[in-house]
């Protein structure tokens, strides 16, 4: 099969899932919509992705999130629409802007209460997080910055607890984090090659990268704190 027909036949694939498992529901076209309307980027996760992370936030009983990465709250609603009615989303982000169209979101999607968006850079607004006392979390999603995923895992770890849950977005990029140190590479592919491998080395974590492809293949990283 030449390469155009496996991208075409991993979107068809991709569109097959959708239309099977995730429920059809006006929010999502809503906030997408709403996200388009004020230029922000396309670069939320896929609706599969969606209903995976869904799942797993259900799947993992979790009641307290902290997401860093909000964008404009599509992969937000997902996680918080799979918490018990007593559950609580922290949501980082450094665009104003983005926060904005996210809260707008929420809004909408009847969320309002058990999410906040917090604006600033994910590295000076976690410490706060810390030194305020507001961890342990049951579930972390990291998706902002690339070359700040390091420090992110740093401070979901010393925010989690025994069998937290820490998801990490975009550990495969099109298969290029493979190419990692080798001319054409950028930072962000070195430095998630790198993170990569301590998911896979670090001794207080266990962890699988899911690889899932809607024409570009990319990965959600799974990892469980150890107790
Ligand atoms: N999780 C979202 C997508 C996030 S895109 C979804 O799937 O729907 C990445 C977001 O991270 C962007 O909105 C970007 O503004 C934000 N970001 C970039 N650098 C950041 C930083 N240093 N701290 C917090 N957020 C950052
Ligand atoms: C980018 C960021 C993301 O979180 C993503 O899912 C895809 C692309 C980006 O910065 O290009
Ligand atoms: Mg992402």
């Amino acid at each position: 099969m030449s390469e155009r027909d496996e991208l075409r036949l991993s979107q068809r694939i991709d569109d097959y899932l959708e239309d099977l498992f995730v429920p059809k529901d006006p929010v999502f076209a809503e906030t997408l919509a709403e996200m388009d309307r004020n230029g922000l980027p396309g670069i939320n996760v896929s609706a599969n992705e969606g209903q995976l992370i869904y799942m797993l936030t259900k799947l993992s009983g979790a009641r307290k999130v902290l997401e860093v990465g909000t964008l404009g709250a599509y992969s937000t609603i997902w996680i918080a629409r799979a918490l018990p009615p007593e559950g609580r989303v922290i949501t980082l982000e450094y665009s104003p802007k983005h926060a904005e169209v996210a809260r707008r979101n929420l809004e909408r999607a009847g969320l309002s209460d058990l999410v906040e968006v917090r604006v600033g850079a994910g590295l000076d607004t976690l410490p706060k997080i810390a030194a305020a006392g507001e961890g342990p979390f049951d579930l972390f999603f990291i998706d902002a910055d690339k070359t700040n995923y390091p420090g992110y895992l740093d401070w979901a770890l010393k925010l989690s607890r025994p069998g937290s849950l820490i998801l990490s977005d975009n550990l495969l990029r099109n298969g290029s984090v493979m190419n990692a140190g080798q001319p054409g590479s950028d930072e962000s592919n070195d430095i998630i090659a790198g993170y990569n491998r301590q998911l896979a080395t670090d001794p207080r974590l266990e962890s699988i990268i899911i690889p899932l492809s809607r024409g570009h293949v990319d990965g959600l990283g799974v990892s469980i704190v150890k107790s």
